[in-house]
């Protein structure tokens, strides 16, 4: 499947949006979408300024890994600026939207895993970057990173085969990045413009989330812990039991979900 430039016009095109994807900043190569947006952030951009790249050279993904991000791909980075108390909502505003926009573009079924990761048939297919800078009670801004696999061969990258896929991929047929993107930007907003209740965005989110109840190891930094994800809270922190029966909380991690 040919992979031709994406059209920003199309994207455009009756876009019904007040805030995102009012201002589109394309760059068909980039090393990461996530500098570029930072970079608008220091020019004053508007908040729901989109930076969109062709492909990344340096695509960056949580937890310090990199982001492979070839042509055909979706790459792209939301500018915002909210409050302080809508920041723990913005990775639940974003995995669903992400979920959402594959979902009614290509009729596929989605989870989330947490606590940002999309699964299609259990690989992940999308996956989303939150940074920000907050001095005192304001946040700066907050920059959206959101990368959804959908030219992806999985098979032709033997390092992520096991663990990624990709529409087209799974499809066996061209997806359009254009719908995708200007379903997600609508879902983004719609969900956005509900803070500062946040309630129902993290209601949506935990009952998405393919984790809870399942037995996991959570990763982070070098420590590891098994155990059971018992429930979210409205932070969109992790409880997970022990085997001893305690509790501990996760904010930031790698989970891996073990067997049923
Ligand atoms: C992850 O699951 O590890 C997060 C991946 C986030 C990837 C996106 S692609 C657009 C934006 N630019 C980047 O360099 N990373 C994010």
């Amino acid at each position: 499947m040919a992979n031709e430039d994406l059209s920003v016009i199309e994207i455009a095109a009756g876009l019904n949006t007040r805030l995102i994807g009012r201002n589109i900043l394309y760059y068909p190569r980039l090393t990461s979408t996530m500098e570029a947006a930072r970079r608008e952030v220091k020019k004053n951009a508007p908040e729901g300024s989109v930076v969109i790249a062709g492909e990344q050279t340096r695509g960056r993904g949580r937890l310090k890994r990199a982001w492979f991000s070839p042509a055909g791909n979706i790459a792209l980075s939301i500018v915002l600026y909210p409050d302080k108390s809508g920041l723990p909502y913005l990775i639940m505003i974003a995995s669903l939207a992400a979920a959402h926009s594959i979902e009614s573009v290509t009729g596929l079924d989605t989870r989330i895993k947490w606590p940002n990761d999309i699964l299609l048939g259990g690989k992940k297919v999308a996956g989303i970057l939150i940074e920000n800078e907050i001095k005192g009670d304001k946040v700066e801004y907050a920059v959206i990173g959101i990368g959804i696999n959908v030219a992806l061969r999985p098979a032709d990258n033997s390092e992520i085969s096991a663990i990624a896929t990709g529409l087209e991929d799974v499809l066996g047929e061209k997806v359009s990045r254009e719908k995708i993107i200007k379903n997600l930007f609508l879902e983004f907003e719609r969900l956005y413009f509900q803070l500062p209740d946040g309630e129902s965005i993290f209601k949506l989110w935990r009952d998405r989330l393919v984790t809870l109840g399942r037995k996991v190891t959570v990763r982070w930094g070098e420590e590891t812990l098994h155990g059971v994800a018992e429930s979210v809270d409205e932070s969109g922190a992790l409880l997970i039991r022990l085997a001893d029966g305690t509790f501990t909380k996760v904010v930031a991690g790698d989970v891996t979900l073990r067997e049923k």
